[in-house]
Parts: structure tokens; C-alpha cells; sequence
């Protein structure tokens, strides 16, 4: 079982990771959510949080919101990806629920300090949250069995030639957490890519119930930016590490010291593998590297359909 505090910028790929680990409540034990500005404004992505838990029927999980923007540098949102709401495509009644009242970095501190056993931290937007809390409350820190996160690559980029989005919006927050030592496992853009989902896969959803049917809804707005590049398919970008957790079998990593570039005129927030061994540092990150993508597929939507029976 995992004790999750999930750190997310929801967007729809942020949402369908969440949904996959609602699906398993046997596997994920989720302790809060915690919001960045990332995909969205703040409020936006918080307010996306809070109406897909009440939607599901989850209004009892715990939601704080976080850092509205990167350490040292402006926000900058994607509505070409997401939308202007940030999740885009689906029409959802207004949020009921509301925050807990604790910024998202105390709360994180709150949970952490009250458990007995290991937490995991699965970070799926600018790591911004995450680095304050390791900066303001190490103990607490030192709860954490586990960072795995989605952001970065080892050779690609997505918003720069070289650098995926989470890690540039704020790579002085991912530096922060990638020096950390603790332990890593990242889902950069290679593992994503390798496990995208055919766009003729997940349309087999519809006419299910209602989680199948938001997933649709979602995914038919996400993937127009790889049906008008005239793609076969779609990387469902933060589904991955929850993935990584339910079906580890199904991966394979190497573990490297992973460092990231702050200043670079060309590569702000690309992510650097010491492939060499030449730093003194702890290979304290798994970079995934392999996927069985069939199985990954097939776990996707048998999740989504296993959240219909969950929730009735
Ligand atoms: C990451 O950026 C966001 O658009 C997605 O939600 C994902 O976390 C992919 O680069
Ligand atoms: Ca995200």
C-alpha cells in the first residue's frame, strides 16, 4: 500500500493519474493534494482539483493550495495545452468542496510530521511546492520514503528543445529537489513517449460510466494537440509514475545523478544524467527508461473502468 501526498497542476493528464489511483484504493491510500501553478493560475488548478472530487464522489480527500508561482521567476500557464480553465472539454458542476485553509507546503508538513510510516510523494507539475518544503521543514522532508515524479528527459524537450515544461517553469525549485538526495524516480518525456496511449484506445471508454465518461471528454480536448501533428497517439504525460507504482513489472530504470540547468541561455530546466559518473553525487534518481506499452495501455483503461464500479 502507498501513502500518497500527491503535489499537481490538474490539467487533464494530472486528473487522469489521480482517477488512476482512485481506481486502487487496495495499492493507494491518498493522504492530500497539494496544488502549484503550472498548467494553470493557482486558483484555476486548484478549483479543477476540487470540482473532479466532488464529480467522483472523493469530496473527503484533502486539498491545499500551494505556491502561485515558481520561486524566482513569473508563472507561466498553457492554455494551448490545457485550455483556458486549464482542463478544457469537460463541463463539470461548480466545485462544492473547499480547501483545507493551509498552504499547500504546511499541509504537506502537517501530514508528513503525523505519520508513522513512509509516505510517498508523487509530484506531477512544477516542483515548486516540493522545494519549499524540503527548504523549510527538512524533518518533515526526511518522512518522505520516495519522490516520483513526472518532468524532465534525458535528451528531449517539450516547451525547449531540451527541456521538458514542469522542470523549466520552475527549475530552480526541480534543482532544489533533484540535490536532495532523496530517492527519485522520474518519469521524464522518453518513458512518457514510449508509453502513449493510441488515439483509437481510449474512445472504447464511452457509453461507460461516469469516470469513463470524464475520461473521454478530457482526452478528446488533450490529444488535439497530437491529432493536428496528424500523431497516432498520445502521451498521457502524469499517468506514468502512478503507473510505475501499480505495475512496476512493466518498467524498467537506471539510476543516475540528475542535476538541472538554471541559468542556460538555450536550456533553462533541462534536466542533466551524469551518464559518465563524473560528479561527486549520489545516483539517488531511477530514470525509466523501458515500458511493456501494450500492458500499460491495457492497465489504463482497466483502471478508468474499474473507477466506474468503484464509485457506481
Ligand atoms: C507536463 O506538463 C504539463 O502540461 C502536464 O500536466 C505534465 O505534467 C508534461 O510536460
Ligand atoms: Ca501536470
Amino acid at each position: 500500500m502507498y501513502r500518497i501526498i500527491m503535489d499537481c497542476d490538474p490539467g487533464h493528464d494530472d486528473i487522469i493519474a489521480l482517477m488512476a489511483m482512485l481506481a486502487h484504493p487496495e495499492t493507494f491510500e491518498i493522504l492530500g493534494i497539494t496544488t502549484v501553478a503550472g498548467n494553470q493560475t493557482i486558483e484555476k488548478v486548484t478549483n479543477n482539483a476540487l470540482k473532479v472530487l466532488d464529480y467522483l464522489g472523493f469530496s473527503q480527500i484533502p486539498v491545499s493550495q500551494g505556491a502561485a508561482k515558481p520561486l524566482c521567476r513569473e508563472p507561466e500557464p498553457q492554455p494551448d495545452a490545457h485550455g483556458e480553465s486549464g482542463l478544457d472539454g469537460p463541463v463539470l458542476p461548480p466545485a462544492v468542496s473547499k480547501t483545507t485553509g493551509l498552504h499547500g507546503v504546511r499541509f504537506m508538513e502537517k501530514i508528513l510530521l503525523e505519520q508513522t510510516e513512509s509516505v510517498t510523494l508523487l509530484a506531477t507539475g512544477p516542483l515548486t511546492n516540493v522545494a519549499l518544503l524540503l527548504e523549510l521543514n527538512p524533518e518533515a522532508a526526511k518522512r518522505i520514503e520516495r519522490i516520483c515524479l513526472m518532468g524532465g528527459s534525458l535528451y528531449g524537450g517539450n516547451i525547449l528543445p531540451r527541456s521538458e515544461f514542469n522542470i523549466y517553469h520552475d527549475p530552480e525549485a526541480a534543482r532544489i529537489v533533484f540535490r536532495s538526495g532523496i530517492p527519485i524516480v522520474m518519469s521524464g518525456l522518453e518513458i512518457c513517449d514510449a508509453a502513449a496511449v493510441p488515439l483509437d484506445a481510449y474512445p472504447t471508454l464511452a457509453g461507460g460510466g461516469k469516470a469513463s465518461r470524464l475520461t473521454v471528454d478530457m482526452l478528446d480536448f488533450y490529444t488535439e494537440y497530437s491529432r493536428v501533428r496528424g500523431w497516432s497517439d498520445s502521451a498521457i504525460f502524469d499517468l506514468t509514475p502512478v503507473m510505475q507504482l501499480l505495475r512496476p513489472e512493466i518498467f524498467t530504470g537506471e539510476n543516475y545523478a540528475v542535476d538541472v540547468e538554471t541559468q542556460g541561455e538555450l536550456c533553462r530546466g533541462m534536466t542533466v544524467a551524469d551518464f559518465t559518473g563524473t560528479w561527486d553525487a549520489p545516483k539517488s534518481t531511477c530514470v525509466l527508461k523501458t515500458v511493456d506499452r501494450d500492458a500499460y495501455v491495457q492497465t489504463f483503461l482497466e483502471s478508468i473502468r474499474k473507477l466506474d464500479s468503484v464509485i457506481g
